[in-house]
């Protein structure tokens, strides 16, 4: 696919530095999910398996060139080694001689982790410098971040045109994902994008009508759209001031032949609470003093009619205020439903995205996706057609 995998690069007692993202979520000092570690584990293990000597470079948080010792990846080595099943050394810096030392006191079989990235100044500004010091490390470079893939620093772009470089099996199987959703997809094909802003995702909407035949619109974006056609959505989330964006986007869609689909009904409630009393109602009926929180049923059921008629799904943004029940009723059922039609190999389903990954795990269908991405803001900019720097520095 233009870039070398693991398969093509000699490791036999190389030093391998490996871009991951393992920016995961802790509570309390505890790593609250440990889904991005997990995810390394095929490329660490192949590596190994390879005779290579895996030296793991990561960032997390973003504190911004400074050493922040709240943000040390420190924390994180107990999860690593439960989850890589082999020891994991640390060096307290990711250049220079804490690293070198590091790197020379490898045994076979183990694994370094060196310090947070983002601690230098240079990892963000992609310095050459930073990146050849990191590349001075080792022989090969592999990047299996796709979620940071999106941002061109030294360790996910620089450092790919010192070292021989080839894509992680993580950074291949998103990219075959996505591909399979977008690039070269099964038709017809339908986006479901929900969120909060329609100007968060001008990007994104303007490249999917272009090229998916189904666009349902949820979420607090769906009101934006509403109001653009003359409904009055009442004291619902709206960007009111985006009615011409959204005009713009609805007269881009019929020139190329994509169907929106806006709600028809809708949820709404008086307050912005867990359990509020709501009702369901006509999309174009919100009382003055009201808010529109979630689709309604006979969205969903349209929803699911699209679903059906569909080969390919492409999912981002959740069609309610899914966090607080009953507004996630819409996003859970649709989600069902795609999972159902996956499940019986009617359709491809990709979903990505921070809130939506939450959204199918509520909904207990994350894992009858097709595929479900690690990342947010990469997979965003992948869908709005954007070239991401990571995966670009790895073209052949
Ligand atoms: C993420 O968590 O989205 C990635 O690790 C990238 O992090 P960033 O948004 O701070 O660049
Ligand atoms: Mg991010």
């Amino acid at each position: 696919m233009g870039w070398k995998t693991l398969d093509e690069i000699e490791m036999r007692g190389r030093v391998v530095l490996v871009r991951v993202d393992i920016n995961v979520p802790m509570e309390n000092g505890q790593v609250s999910d440990a889904t991005r570690i997990e995810k390394i584990v095929p490329t660490v293990r192949d590596i190994l398996a390879k005779g290579g000597k895996p030296v793991l470079l990561a960032h997390f948080g973003r504190p911004k060139g400074k050493v922040v010792p709240e943000m040390s990846l420190a924390p994180l080595l107990p999860e690593l080694e439960k989850a890589l099943g082999v020891p994991v050394r640390f060096a307290e810096d990711c250049i220079g001689g804490p690293a070198k030392r590091a790197v020379q006191a490898m045994a076979a079989g183990e694994v370094l982790l060196l310090e947070n990235t983002r601690f230098h100044e240079g990892e963000e500004k992609n310095d050459a410098q930073l990146a050849a010091s990191m590349a001075a490390l080792g022989e090969v470079y592999v990047n299996d971040a796709f979620s940071a893939a999106h941002r061109a620093h030294a360790s996910t772009e620089g450092i790919a045109h010192i070292l021989p470089a080839a894509a992680g099996r993580l950074m291949q199987a998103e990219l075959k994902a996505l591909e399979a959703a977008l690039g070269s997809p099964q038709r017809p094909v339908v986006a479901v994008v929900g969120g909060a802003k329609v100007s968060t995702k001008l990007d994104l909407l303007g490249n999917l009508v272009a090229r998916v035949d189904h666009l349902v619109i949820g979420g607090g974006m769906a009101n934006t759209f509403l109001v653009a056609q003359g409904i009055d959505v009442g004291r619902s989330l709206a960007e009111r001031d985006m009615a011409d964006t959204a005009r713009a986007i609805i007269a881009r869609a019929a020139d190329k032949g994509c169907a929106i689909h806006l709600p028809v009904d809708v949820v709404v409630a008086r307050a912005f609470a867990e359990g509020a009393p709501s009702e369901v109602l006509p999309a174009n009926a919100c009382p003055a003093d009201a808010m529109i929180l979630d689709a309604g049923p006979k969205t969903v059921a349209e929803i699911s009619r699209t679903f059906e008629a569909c080969r390919t799904l492409i999912w981002n943004g959740p069609l309610g205020a899914f966090e607080i029940a009953p507004f996630d009723a819409a996003t859970t059922a649709a989600a069902q439903k795609a999972a159902e039609l996956t499940r019986a190999g009617k359709l491809v389903s990709v979903a990505g995205g921070g809130d939506t990954v939450s959204a199918l795990h509520k909904a207990g269908v994350a894992d009858d996706f097709s595929y479900v991405s690690t990342a947010g803001g990469a997979f965003l900019e992948w869908m709005e057609g954007k070239e991401l720097p990571g995966v670009a520095a790895l073209m052949r």
